[in-house]
């Protein structure tokens, strides 16, 4: 597969640190900035506004604690937690340690217990209100591969044909953390989970405060309100295939150290199996910012 490693557009606007675009789907990679330092209201607003020129932006070598990665977190909003670890007596509840580590013997696994992060979705679409933002902070990773891969959104929207935007419009899809666990083929949602994550409903078209609109995806849906269970999952199967194709997709080669930002708005994303699972840890530390209620 082609490494969307190129980029032609230029960097719109001048920035307090030093960027550079990684390809004209998503992506900048931003150099010679210590997440650790104190960030200023000009840095916060230089960072959201690179997030919504680039939608992934990755900040290099990185040295963030647990600790410091919820402090910088909280520059950008209230942290969320996580289904079923906010009464668990964890530490870092809301720091969550996405691993292919095995949870009892310790050792890398092809089928680590959580997975669902290896399937196209947006992070915690399942809420009423969703995830505006992720960060991921490469603590181990593997020698070659463990990428995540990221889909435009507001592209694969712009690339459907007018006839198929107009269906498109007022149509909303049920999203839900039973049916991310249906989906992923993971060990079913518990009865407390269910009540602690009741379904949602959001838009399938997503429109931005700037007017843009984006498809609003990913494997937390289970079917389309109003809409033939099966014909409905099949009609969003095939515009999540389409959505997904490689013109619309920015890899990322994690190098540890980066911390990565993304707007969970106008993308979704994945890790990719391309790394030998069952022999290289692959490690990386997350926090989630509360978004909007998707219109
Ligand atoms: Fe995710």
């Amino acid at each position: 597969m082609a490494l969307q490693t190129t980029a032609t557009a230029t960097v719109s606007r001048t920035y307090p640190f030093s960027v550079r675009r990684l390809s004209d789907v998503a992506g900048a990679e931003i150099s010679g900035v210590d997440l650790r330092d104190p960030v200023s209201a000009e840095m916060r607003d230089a960072i959201m506004a690179a997030l919504e020129e680039f939608h992934v932006i990755a900040f290099r070598d990185q040295n963030l604690t647990k600790d410091e990665q919820q402090a910088f977190t909280l520059n950008f909003g209230e942290i969320e937690g996580h289904v079923g670890r906010l009464n668990s007596g964890e530490k870092y509840p809301i720091v969550h340690t996405v691993t292919n580590l095995d949870e009892k013997t310790g050792l890398p696994t092809e089928t680590p217990t959580t997975h669902g992060n290896y399937f196209w979705h947006t992070d915690k679409s399942y809420h009423d209100v969703p995830s505006l933002l992720t960060m991921l902070h490469a603590i181990q990773t593997p020698p070659e591969g463990g990428d995540t891969l990221f889909a435009n959104m507001l592209m694969a929207y712009e690339a459907l044909s007018d006839a198929e935007k107009q269906a498109l419009d007022g149509m909303r899809a049920v999203h839900s953390w039973e049916a991310n666990r249906l989906n992923t083929g993971n060990t079913p949602a518990s009865e407390e989970q269910k009540r602690e994550r009741p379904p949602v409903n959001h838009p399938i078209v997503r429109t931005h405060e700037n007017g843009r609109k984006s498809l609003y995806l990913g494997v937390h849906i289970g079917h389309v309100e109003g809409m033939d269970y099966e014909a409905g999952r099949a009609m969003l199967a095939d515009l999540l295939d389409r959505a997904t194709a490689e013109p619309f997709v920015y890899r990322h080669a994690w190098k540890v150290g980066d911390l990565t930002l993304w707007d969970n708005c106008v993308l979704v994303h994945r890790a990719d199996r391309n790394y030998e699972m069952t022999a290289h840890p692959r490690v990386l530390h997350r926090t989630a910012v509360l978004g909007v209620v998707p219109v």
